[in-house]
């Protein structure tokens, strides 16, 4: 039947998803899927069913997407779904939700602190030293992050973060080497894809970095020692059973200068799949191009 690649939508990543939904939106038009593109910020929702899709892909970001919400809505008209279900959507989407789950299950993760006020952080910065994350507790793409060296930072970092949640999160910076891991369903068996490393330019890997720079350096393979590339991407796995997790996924993870050692900074739920970004490279990596990449993702599509 129909499908609808949806896209687009509301957040923040407006942009990154209509990237990521042309890519998926054209590689199953390759591979002979009827895909049809669905704004879900332009166009009511219930035309899906109206118009008669039998299952969607769900190449939305940010809140509005990947949170539980949109899911919530395609379980109640009854139509299959890519990816994570309601709970496990709303969970990831919320750092700080997961970071409560991810150490209830003893996942190591940076330490944290919820604020609500800007001389918060400048306590916050006290207890967690420098540098320290700020960011808002349910945004992608690292949007509204700072990178907080100094107390005098505090205010504008606090500001930032709040234009984009009521929730703002300050993080221990773990300095070292940051790497992604995909996880992805095939024929419904979970797997690890190879580990992917990333280099970024001043060690910045941000919004411009992630999907416009050229000058971030990819290396998949990682280059690491293979029994830590095992160590970590079963800390992957554990993650994102932890939270409950279906279909696809892609968790981060920064490993410490020193000693390696792994720490959790967050799941995707309904990762990046544009011409920069880090499944489609995986699972290159894995000898699956981005078509077939779309079909399994596809495949794994339920209510
Ligand atoms: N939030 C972006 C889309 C990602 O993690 O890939
Ligand atoms: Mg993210």
């Amino acid at each position: 039947g129909k499908v609808a690649v949806l896209l687009g939508g509301t957040s923040a990543e407006r942009e990154v998803s209509l990237m990521s939904g042309e890519g998926v939106l054209q590689a199953l038009r390759s591979r002979g899927v009827d895909a049809h593109p669905f704004d879900t910020g332009r166009r009511p929702l219930w035309e899906l069913k109206e118009q008669g899709f039998a299952r969607c892909f769900i190449a939305l970001h940010g809140r509005g997407g990947e949170d539980g919400t949109i899911q919530g809505l395609l379980e109640l008209l009854r139509i299959p779904y890519t990816g994570p279900g309601v709970g496990a959507s709303a969970m990831a989407m919320d750092k700080v939700l997961t970071k409560r789950l991810w150490q209830a299950d003893g996942l190591a993760t940076p330490a944290w602190r919820l604020v609500n006020a800007p001389a918060q952080v400048a306590e916050a910065l006290a207890e967690l030293g420098a540098p320290m994350i700020v960011k808002p507790a349910r945004e992608g793409s690292t949007i509204g992050l700072t990178k907080v060296m100094e107390a005098s930072q505090a205010d504008a970092a606090y500001a930032l973060a709040a234009r984009y949640d009521d929730e703002v999160l300050c993080e221990q910076f773990i300095a070292g080497q940051e790497t992604t891991c995909a996880l992805v369903e095939f024929g419904g068996q979970l797997r690890a894809l190879p580990l992917i490393r990333i280099a970024a330019p001043q060690g910045n890997y941000d919004y411009h970095n992630k999907y416009f720079g050229n000058d971030t350096q990819y290396f998949c393979p990682s280059g690491l020692p293979a029994a830590l590339e095992a160590r970590i991407q079963q800390l992957c796995l554990d993650a994102y059973r932890s939270l409950g997790c279906r279909g696809w996924a892609r968790a981060d993870v920064m490993l410490r200068a020193g000693d390696d050692a792994p720490y959790l900074l967050e799941i995707n739920t309904s990762p990046g799949m544009t011409s920069h970004s880090l499944v489609p490279m995986a699972a290159r990596a894995a000898g699956v191009d981005y078509a077939e990449l779309c079909l399994q993702i596809l495949a794994a599509a339920r209510l």
